[in-house]
């Protein structure tokens, strides 16, 4: 769930040892690792030991949460970029807990847009590296661990950009039973240690109101997990009733901020009835992960700067925002732009889609460094958020995704639960990253009640915030 801190133990006095990693020491309650000795390893979570671990496993996570960047020479940045950066230390030094509106700290919309169009490896990480060290002050190195289980790649809309979308004949199309998604709860909970879970789904009618809530209450009455839901739009007696029935939070994104261009990507749905079901979501108590896509075909860069605002306003307490991914088989797949050109794709979505087309389009790729800068100034413009790096991201960068998602700022992990049978038809975009990488799990997952306590704790402590 919560990927621990590794410390070495440098003194032990009844029960409590100080431990060191170099960059934080620590007083740390021995409890159930007692036996352990000074020069040890040890994992802890907040102020609990959890396990021991060998001098080399301590070295590799360590590693995993340490930046590698070089020093940069300040003085050599843009005049511009340095009063951002200043403004932005500053605000580090209020207290970050009282979440104020219009704080003189907030970046405006223009310095946003300026962040998102930096360039240059010097500038590049420096941003990257104040990001980063805002995440070590205010979250530490928690970094959380959530699975994900996609019960079904049924969907009644027709997204453009959706590899899954309605129309697209080529999707093998699958759902899961009731007990089968039961089982995966089971297996991630009780087998490999995860406290929360992510059930997600296209829009899909198969599944009543009846059934999900019936699997919400099952997996709660079995399991010691948090359960969020991402079945997209649905009724508010729906998500009342789910709420009732032990879900804790919910992923919705609002995909973008920009109307029209909502309007043409979700034929048939509009962005203010998105943004109304997520504010009363929120007011229902759901945790709500809200955010958008970065780097969409027909996106500016001043509507990315739009969508971070838009997160901020929502005040929501975690993230959820990807890259944009091309998928194949979609009408924003760049071949099929062609064959629209050249009229030889015949799509009924045409008209919407021309005016997204242009000779210029970037390749995908360089959405992987706009999703981390948009990741950066997100941890800027709200240093408690929580932000998870997506499987989009990680199918981008498959070797480096996860690190440099988590060293621009980002502060948990998602990994995919679904049976593999399964899961390879969740083709929401092209070659998803599916493997599962033990390295992470092994540190950022463990069995027991105290990691579940301590994300309640979290949890709580978010609610209250966001609902100050
Ligand atoms: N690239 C990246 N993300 C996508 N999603 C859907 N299609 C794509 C794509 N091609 C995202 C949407 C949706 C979430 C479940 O997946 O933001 O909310
Ligand atoms: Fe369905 Fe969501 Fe894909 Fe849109 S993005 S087609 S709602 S699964």
């Amino acid at each position: 769930m919560c990927l621990t801190i590794p410390g070495k133990i440098e003194s032990i006095k009844k029960g409590i040892a100080t431990v060191s990693n170099g960059s934080r020491t620590a007083q740390v309650d021995l409890g159930l690792v007692f036996d352990a000795k000074v020069g040890d390893w040890i994992l802890y979570a907040t102020d609990r030991a959890v396990k021991q671990i060998s001098a080399e496993d301590a070295k590799e996570i360590i590693s995993l949460l340490e930046d590698h960047y070089h020093p940069v020479d300040v003085s050599k940045l843009p005049l511009r970029f340095k009063k951002i950066i200043f403004k932005v230390r500053s605000q580090k030094t209020d207290n970050r807990l009282q979440i104020t509106d219009n704080s003189p700290h907030d970046l405006t919309r223009d310095e946003i847009e300026y962040l998102l169009n930096l360039k240059g490896k010097d500038n590049l990480e420096t941003l990257f590296a104040e990001a980063n060290s805002i995440r070590k002050e205010v979250i530490e190195d928690f970094v959380c661990i959530h699975g994900i289980i996609e019960f079904s790649n049924h969907c009644k809309n027709n997204c453009l950009y959706c590899g899954i979308r309605r129309d697209n004949a080529n999707s093998k199309r699958y759902r899961m039973t009731e007990d089968e998604i039961v089982a995966a709860a089971k297996d991630a909970v009780e087998n490999e240690g995860y406290k929360l879970i992510v059930l997600q789904s296209g829009e899909d009618e198969y599944y009543s109101d009846e059934m999900l809530i019936k699997i919400i209450k099952k997996i709660k009455s079995l399991l010691k997990v948090f359960i969020f839901i991402s079945v997209g739009e649905r009724s508010r007696s729906f998500y009342k009733k789910a709420l009732e029935a032990g879900a804790s939070g919910s992923l919705i994104r609002f995909e973008t901020s920009n109307s029209e261009l909502y309007r043409k990507l979700r034929p048939g749905h509009i962005l203010d009835n998105r943004l109304q079901l997520i504010r009363y979501l929120q007011e229902l108590g759901y945790y709500v992960a809200t955010g958008s896509m970065v780097g969409l075909p027909g996106q500016t860069v001043g509507d990315i700067a739009e969508d971070l605002l838009t997160i901020q306003r929502l005040g929501a307490p975690m993230i959820s925002a990807g890259p944009y991914v091309e998928a194949k088989n979609t009408p924003l797949q760049i071949t099929n732009y062609k064959l629209q050109i050249s009229n030889k794709f015949q799509n009924p979505n045409d008209k919407m889609t021309n005016d997204l087309i242009t000779d210029n389009r970037q390749p995908t790729t360089d959405n992987l460094e706009l999703m981390l800068k948009f990741i950066a100034i997100a941890r800027f413009m709200m240093p408690e958020v929580k932000i998870p790096v997506t499987t989009a991201l990680e199918t981008l960068d498959p070797e480096n995704g996860r690190h440099r998602g988590l060293l621009a700022g980002a502060n948990a992990l998602m990994f995919n639960l679904t049976p593999e049978k399964y899961s390879k038809n969740y083709s929401i975009y092209d070659n998803k990253y599916r493997e599962r990488e033990k390295v992470w799990q092994k540190y950022g997952l463990f069995q027991g009640e105290e990691s579940y306590e301590m994300l309640s704790d979290r949890l709580m402590v978010d609610t209250l915030h966001t609902n100050n």
